[in-house]
C-alpha cells in the first residue's frame, strides 16, 4: 500500500483525480482541502480515502507523522478562475504561490513525487498555434502569473533538492462537478443559462477559441504523471480548437435547446484570443493522450447536470 496526497481533492479536478487513484487497488488517498470551493460530497466514502480540512497557506510545519508512507503529492488546490484572480490578487498569490511553496515543502520532507497543476494561462497570448511547451511564457493576467510562479518554484525544488516534479499545463478543463457561480468557466455558464432559459453572454465576437479538455482525461494525466519516471513540463489538451460561438452551437445541439437570447458584451480583460495544445510531449513521455471528444464530454456533462439538479 502506498499513500498519495491530493491537495484540493474535494474540488473539481481533484475529486476526479481521487476517483482515478482509487482504481488502483494498492493506493490510499489523503485529501487536503479547505473546502472553500471544494465539497465533501465530491469525495467518495471509501476506507482508502481520508479527508483533512486544511488550508495550505497555513501549512508551515506539517505534522509529518500523520502522513506516513506517502509516495506522491498531486497539488491541485488553487484559485482557478481568471476573473476571480483579477478581483482578488492577494488571495490568489497567497493560495497559488505560498500554498504551492508549502505543498512543495511537504513533498520534500516526505521525499514524494510532486505533480503540479499548471495552466495554459502561463503562455499568455499565443505567438503560434498549436502551443507546445517551448512557447514563451508571458502571462496576461494575475491568474496566469500566479500559476507560472508556482510552476517555477516547483522546478526550482526539482533542480535544488532533486524533487521529482511534473508540471502539467492544463488547457480548458470541463466536466461533471464543475464549480458553478460567478467565477465558473464558459461551459458551465452556457449550460446553466440554457437549462434555466436565461440569456447567454458572449464576451467579444465569440470567435475566440479554446482547447476544451474533459476532466477524466486530465485526471488520468495526473495519475500517469505521478507514477511515471518522467519529469518536466507537459501540455494537457486535445489539440482541437473550438470557438465560443461553436461551443454554444454544440451545447445547444446536445441539449436540444436554443439560447433564449445572446447578449454581446465587450471582450473580457485578460482574455487570450486563441488556444490549442500540442500534446506530443505528454504522449511520448507519459503515454497519455486525450480520449473523450468534446461532443461526448458535453453529453456526459449535461447528463450530470440533469441528474444532479432540479432543472
Ligand atoms: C479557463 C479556466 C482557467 C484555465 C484557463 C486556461 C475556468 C473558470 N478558468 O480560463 O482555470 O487555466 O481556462 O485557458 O474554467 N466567455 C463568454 N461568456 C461567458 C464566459 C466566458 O463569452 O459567459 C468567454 C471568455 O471571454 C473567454 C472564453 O469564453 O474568451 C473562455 O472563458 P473561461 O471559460 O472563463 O476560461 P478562461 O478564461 O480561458
Amino acid at each position: 500500500m502506498t499513500s498519495v496526497i491530493v491537495t484540493g481533492g474535494a474540488g473539481f479536478i481533484g475529486s476526479h483525480t481521487v476517483d482515478e487513484l482509487l482504481k488502483l487497488p494498492e493506493v490510499r488517498v489523503i485529501v487536503l482541502d479547505n473546502f472553500r470551493s471544494g465539497s465533501r460530497s465530491n469525495v467518495p466514502e471509501c476506507p482508502r480515502v481520508s479527508l483533512v480540512n486544511l488550508d495550505l497557506r497555513k501549512l508551515e510545519d506539517p505534522a509529518l507523522s500523520f502522513f506516513d508512507e506517502v509516495s506522491g503529492v498531486i497539488h491541485l488546490a488553487a484559485i482557478v478562475s481568471v476573473e476571480e484572480a483579477y478581483m482578488n490578487p492577494r488571495l490568489t498569490i497567497e493560495t497559488n504561490v505560498l500554498g504551492t511553496l508549502n505543498a512543495l515543502e511537504l513533498a520534500r520532507k516526505l521525499d514524494a513525487k510532486f505533480v503540479y497543476a499548471s495552466s495554459v494561462a502561463v503562455y499568455g497570448e499565443p505567438q503560434k498555434i498549436p502551443i507546445d511547451e517551448s512557447h514563451p511564457t508571458i502571462p496576461v493576467n494575475i491568474y496566469g502569473l500566479s500559476k507560472l510562479m508556482g510552476e517555477q518554484l516547483a522546478m526550482r525544488y526539482s533542480e535544488d533538492y532533486g524533487l521529482g516534479v511534473v508540471s502539467l499545463r492544463y488547457f480548458n478543463v470541463y466536466g461533471p462537478r464543475m464549480r458553478g457561480g460567478p467565477y465558473s468557466g464558459v461551459i458551465n455558464k452556457f449550460i446553466e443559462a440554457l437549462l434555466r432559459g436565461e440569456p447567454v453572454r458572449i464576451f467579444g465576437d465569440g470567435d475566440q477559441t479554446r482547447d476544451f479538455i474533459y476532466v477524466e482525461d486530465v485526471a488520468r494525466a495526473n495519475v500517469k504523471a505521478l507514477f511515471s519516471h518522467a519529469k518536466g513540463i507537459f501540455n494537457i489538451g486535445t489539440g482541437v480548437e473550438t470557438s465560443v460561438k461553436e461551443l454554444l452551437a454544440v451545447i445547444s445541439r446536445t441539449l436540444g435547446k436554443e439560447a433564449r437570447e445572446v447578449i454581446w458584451e465587450p471582450p473580457r480583460k485578460g482574455d487570450v484570443r486563441r488556444s490549442r495544445a500540442c500534446y506530443e510531449a505528454a504522449q511520448t513521455h507519459l503515454g497519455w493522450r486525450p480520449e473523450v471528444s468534446l461532443e461526448e464530454g458535453l453529453r456526459r456533462t449535461l447528463n450530470w447536470y440533469l441528474n444532479a439538479s432540479s432543472y
